[in-house]
């Protein structure tokens, strides 16, 4: 059998290319850049503020902070913002840097994607806060309410060609549309706190996922890498960490080395779960063949497919590679069976025989995942 090459996690938004997929979240009064310069050595990428970028804002914040609560507060916007990505771009070890900003503004919004850009950083809207304070002025979560106003936000600040990421809170409108409406605007990235009743709703990231193609950083409760692979597992490419890090502060560094060895291990670090374990679409490539009454059926529906289109094109898909063989698994072909992560000594009989490693196996079902979807009717 070939030995593997190290599966990288070749991550790209833009002209960010973060080394692994987990990022520190933004908390505002907190994360700025002496804050976030622990991190830069092992995380994918660090986000940091909120920043307020106008005297509106800044004069809430000063409010909130009032209220006892932590906020980063300036006379001088711009200037700050300027010496915050100079400060954490001479940290010894480069990770990606976005910067998450508040405005009253769309002109605010798009000097600071200027200078973020300027400085090689990402920027990402702020639909997030509910502060009262900020909620008033038009932004942080009113954004949310007000899709007209963030659609103009996005489109403006993208045209400043900087990696832009819209972060929102779960929950407090239809998810779906309002993903819709940033992916169409032009955002590369969607940040979601899935924050649900009980901790967080990772089907959020599900239906995300299967509905658009946008970047997906999923945040809430991530502690570990059980956490983690919850939300990679739905679908998100990057997850962010917040309160957790304040507890512990290796947090990052114990996910990024857990998520590490599974990328090498498995070559497919945000491999879905089996469609009826609460996988998204991309699970398709993990189906039997469609023969009883199952979840897959519903997955079908959902991309426009019957069952029959669906076993041409796996079969089809498969054709001429490894996944071909395989007459000794429980449906005669490769092409239909489970992740790797599912113990089954029919499957690894015939990896042993064709000499197809587990990451190549893998690798073959996510280009088969990818396949699957493109041909997607609805
Ligand atoms: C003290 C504090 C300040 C926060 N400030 C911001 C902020 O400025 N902008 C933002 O988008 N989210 C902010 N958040 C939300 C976090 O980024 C994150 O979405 C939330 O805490 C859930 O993630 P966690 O479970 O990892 O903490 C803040 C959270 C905390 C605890
Ligand atoms: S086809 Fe198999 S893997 Fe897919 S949902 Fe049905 S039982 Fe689960
Ligand atoms: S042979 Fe094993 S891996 Fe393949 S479909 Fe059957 S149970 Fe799944």
């Amino acid at each position: 059998m070939e030995t593997d090459v190290i599966p990288p996690f070749d991550l790209k938004i833009g002209y960010l290319t973060p080394n692994n997929p987990i990022a520190l979240a933004p908390m505002a009064g907190i994360t700025d850049s002496q804050f976030a310069r622990q991190f830069t050595d092992h995380a994918g990428m660090v986000i940091l503020g909120g920043y307020n970028l106008d005297s509106k804002t800044n004069e809430a914040a000063k409010r909130i902070a009032q209220r006892g609560r932590t906020e980063f507060v300036t006379d001088e916007p711009m200037e700050f913002l300027n010496h915050e990505l100079d400060n954490i771009n001479n940290s010894p070890n480069g990770c990606c840097v976005m910067v998450n900003v508040r405005a009253a503004n769309i002109d605010a919004y798009v000097e600071a994607a200027r200078v973020a850009k300027k400085k090689g950083a990402g920027i990402e809207i702020n639909a997030h806060c509910r502060q009262d304070e900020i909620v008033e002025l038009g932004a942080g979560q009113s954004l949310l309410m007000h899709p007209d106003t963030l659609n103009e936000i996005i489109q403006a600040v993208r045209s400043t060609g900087a990696v832009v990421s819209v972060k929102i809170r779960a929950n407090v409108v239809n998810d779906l549309t309002i993903a819709q409406i940033i992916e169409q605007s032009g955002a590369h990235i969607i940040h979601i706190d899935a924050m649900g009743k009980h901790g967080a709703d990772v089907n959020i990231i599900r239906k995300i996922r299967n509905n658009t193609s946008l970047f997906i950083i999923g945040n809430n409760s991530v502690v570990d890498i059980s956490s983690a692979k919850s939300m990679f597992s739905r679908g998100a490419d990057m997850v962010s960490c917040a309160r957790a890090v304040l507890k512990d502060p290796d947090t990052l560094r114990n996910i990024v080395d857990q998520i590490t060895l599974y990328q090498i291990n498995t070559g497919w670090y945000n491999s879905p779960k089996h469609i009826c374990g609460g996988g998204d679409l991309r699970a398709l490539a993990f189906c039997c063949l469609p023969v009883k009454p199952c979840a897959v059926h519903n997955a079908l529906e959902q991309i426009g497919m019957t069952a029959q289109e669906f076993t041409r094109l796996k079969l089809e898909l498969v054709e001429g590679t490894l996944l071909e063989y395989g007459e000794s698994t429980c449906f005669g072909s490769m092409a239909w069976c489970c992740k790797i992560t599912k113990p089954c000594f029919l499957r690894d009989g015939v990896l042993e025989v064709v000499g197809l490693s587990d990451v190549k196996f893998m690798q073959l079902k996510k280009w088969m995942a990818q396949e699957i979807l493109a041909r997607r009717k609805k």
